[in-house]
């Protein structure tokens, strides 16, 4: 599989089979994806694996954490702005027509968005935290690094998610991996393998036209 491969084939998955991932392989990934660069080197991310075998009392302790009344850090600006409001709520749109959830159906979409908090079914998964001291450069190199996870995950045969979501349970995620004070939560990601059954599954994301977000001088 080379590069442009892995970029397609990459998606969110957002329901997984519960065959198991060697922790071993996510290491590798993990220490593969710290080639992903960053301003002057400084390697913000910081992880925590939930491995295999602590998934299940990971998930407990979230299950019964008290609910947060706020998220860690405003996950999108107050109100978000065209076009990026329409691509937000667009995809939102495709994802529950998929899942065969109504738009007026808030508890069926309340029970879903609750799934990413399960990890959306992955038997494992890792934390994204980075330094309270950094800044917007820095949370970019978040994203590279991230972004080279899942593209090796790719290659490697795994699916993963993004999940900005466990922002909103960032107490019950840092009381359990035991972060310091000094880390923000950033996202999760969860790792393991798509369930082809699940219609959700076959969602492919819109993408702007470049002439919306280029211009060539
Ligand atoms: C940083 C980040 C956080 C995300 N958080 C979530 C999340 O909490 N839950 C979720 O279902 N999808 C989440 N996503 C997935 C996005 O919705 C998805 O990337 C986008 O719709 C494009 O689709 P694609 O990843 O399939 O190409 C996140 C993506 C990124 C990059």
């Amino acid at each position: 599989m080379n590069v442009s491969e892995a970029v397609n084939a990459r998606s969110s998955i957002r329901r997984f089979k519960s065959t198991p991932v060697d922790d071993h392989l996510v290491r590798t990934l993990l220490e593969k994806a710290s080639r992903a660069p960053s301003g002057g080197n400084v390697q913000p991310w910081r992880v925590a694996v939930i491995t295999s075998a602590t998934m299940p009392s990971f998930l407990e302790h979230v299950q019964a954490a008290p609910k947060q009344s706020e998220p860690e850090y405003a996950i999108y600006p107050p109100k978000l702005k065209s076009p990026y409001r329409d691509s937000r709520f667009k995809v939102g749109e495709d994802m529950y027509g998929l899942l065969g959830i109504d738009r007026e159906d808030r508890a069926a979409r309340l029970g879903n968005m609750a799934r990413n908090f399960e990890f959306f079914g992955a038997p494992t998964g890792f934390f994204c935290f980075v330094d309270r001291v950094m800044g917007p450069p820095q949370w970019s190199d978040l994203g590279m690094f991230l972004q080279t996870f899942m593209l090796l995950a790719t290659e490697a045969g795994l699916d993963t998610c993004p999940q900005e979501a466990w922002a909103m349970q960032s107490n019950a995620v840092r009381t359990f991996v035991e972060a310091p004070d000094e880390l923000m939560l950033f996202c999760g990601m969860a790792v393991g393998h798509r369930d082809p059954a699940e219609p959700v599954n076959s969602l492919v994301s819109d993408r702007e036209s470049l002439e919306t977000w280029a211009w060539f001088v």
